[in-house]
């Protein structure tokens, strides 16, 4: 199986590793098919742009490499265009994953979406009149 050179550099550097103590949007995911899990954390300022980004994934290369991809893909943008995020967006931005390896992108979109789900719920909205359904 290989991996792309883009792959490679976000899983040997990934970016935005890390935790935010004052995150004002967390999500968790697992994925049903591994048992990995990511968890991201958001900034996210009063005009809905998300300032700040970081993750932390307990997984496989490709998910810490679409977990890095996705989060510089969504730093400095709003929620609505965060929300626009897919996993074969990531992929596409990584030079593509093998087969076997596209469920790990999944991992990255589900968490944006749960840390969104989160910031609405914090600010006691319902997430599911601001976050469509896939
Ligand atoms: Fe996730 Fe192997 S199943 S690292
Ligand atoms: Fe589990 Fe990649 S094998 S996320």
């Amino acid at each position: 199986m290989d991996y792309s050179e883009k792959v490679m550099d976000h899983f040997a550097n990934p970016r935005n590793v890390g935790v935010i103590e004052d995150a004002n949007a967390v999500g968790e995911v697992g994925n049903a098919k591994c048992g990995d899990i990511m968890k991201m954390y958001m900034k996210i300022n009063d005009e809905g742009v998300i300032e700040d980004i970081k993750f932390k994934t307990f997984g496989c290369g490709a998910a810490v490499a679409t977990s890095s991809m996705a989060t510089e893909m969504v730093k400095g943008k709003t929620i609505e265009e965060a929300l626009k995020l897919t996993n074969k967006a990531v992929a596409e931005a990584l030079d593509g994953l093998p087969p076997v390896k596209m469920h790990c992108s999944v991992l990255a979109e589900e968490a944006i979406q749960a840390a969104l789900t989160d910031y609405y719920t914090r600010k006691g909205l319902n997430p599911d009149d601001y976050i469509p359904k896939k």
